[in-house]
């Protein structure tokens, strides 16, 4: 995709005073606004009509600007080297001294922290001199945007500008590890486990169970598109959306497919914009045939069960 640099230089104005921007990132769009600006951070909220206690993800261009704000050690560096910028989100410690608002964090001492790869995005992250706090453009509780019509569809003329970067590439939000002390998965996302087991040499506990986790991306009602989805089913009637993970060779106009021949990768792509389509479309519900519970489709499965219990 070409860069505009005007379209930048926009966002970067609008940043620059502690206004809102839409961003583009690989996993899904966010809500974007300097981190170090109370007054930044609040709008992101209300817009998004966040709870308060649900803190943001801040994002940075290196971890050499990240220094001032986190301190970090050794498996955070294996990892960074391997999947940075990439979809992994690190929670880490804050330091004292730093000058993330406390209205980012609902005042913990930690920190979620991400390097998008998006090239736009890095672009802007480049000409700005603060990180930017950006949870995922979307209404709380609601399925993410991977496109800047869907951001422009959920929230209308209420963010000022949306900062366009094509869909995004990879379409689930990236994966949350606390880094701190024992390496724990806090959300499934667009990186894979394996592959961190891979590079830490150990096996690492998941702790997504809503009710004990302090990650609220985990509560079970999120990525909603708004209308009832049943998971697992073998047969469906013509009133309701069916959505399978590749397309089958009986075609009705109800049914929808992720990929063509049940490709993880491209059906992760593909699943919050199918959904949004499927919505737009006027379906009462969604009913979903099963899907492989391994790798990406353990994060496919994992956003469809907590969009499921609308
Ligand atoms: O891919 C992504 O991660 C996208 C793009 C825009 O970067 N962002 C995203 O943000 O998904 P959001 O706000 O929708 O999800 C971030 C999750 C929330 O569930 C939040 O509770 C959790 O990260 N979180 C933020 N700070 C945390 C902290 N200090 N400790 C534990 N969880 C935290
Ligand atoms: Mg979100």
């Amino acid at each position: 995709m070409k860069i505009n640099l005007g379209n930048i230089k926009k966002a970067q104005k609008l940043l620059n005073k502690s206004e809102c921007v839409a961003i583009p990132t690989e996993t899904v769009y966010g809500l974007a606004g300097n981190a170090y600006s109370d007054k930044a951070c609040k709008i992101i909220y209300k817009i998004k009509k966040r709870p308060k206690n649900n803190p943001l993800i801040v994002h940075y261009l290196n971890n050499q600007t990240l220094k001032k704000d986190c301190s970090f050690n050794n498996d955070f560096l294996k990892l960074y080297r391997v999947f940075c910028p990439g979809p992994i989100t690190f929670i880490l410690d804050l330091k004292k001294n730093s000058k993330i608002s406390k209205i980012v964090t609902n005042k913990k001492n930690t920190l979620a922290v991400r390097f998008p790869k998006h090239p736009v995005t890095r672009n802007l992250l480049k000409k700005l001199d603060f990180p930017l706090a950006a949870p995922s453009a979307n209404p709380s509780s609601k399925v993410s945007a991977v496109s800047s019509n869907d951001v422009k569809d959920d929230f209308g003329k209420k963010v000022k500008y949306v900062l366009d970067g094509g869909k995004s590439s990879i379409g689930l939000e990236s994966t949350i590890i606390d880094i701190r002390n024992k390496p724990k998965i806090l959300r499934l996302g667009g990186l894979e486990i394996s592959a961190i087991e891979k590079i830490l040499k150990k096996k690492i506990t998941i702790s997504n169970n809503p009710s004990k986790v302090s990650s609220p991306g985990q509560l079970k009602i999120h990525y909603s598109p708004g209308i009832p989805i049943r998971l697992n089913v073998k047969k469906t009637n013509k009133k309701e959306a069916y959505l399978s993970i590749k397309k089958m060779k009986q075609n009705k106009p109800n049914f929808y497919f992720l990929s063509k021949n049940g490709d993880l990768k491209e059906a992760a792509k593909n699943l919050y914009s199918t959904l949004r389509k499927i919505r737009k479309k006027k379906y009462k519900s969604i009913a979903v045939s099963k899907i492989p519970n391994k790798g990406l489709g353990k994060t496919i499965n994992d956003r469809l069960k907590r969009a499921s219990k609308f």
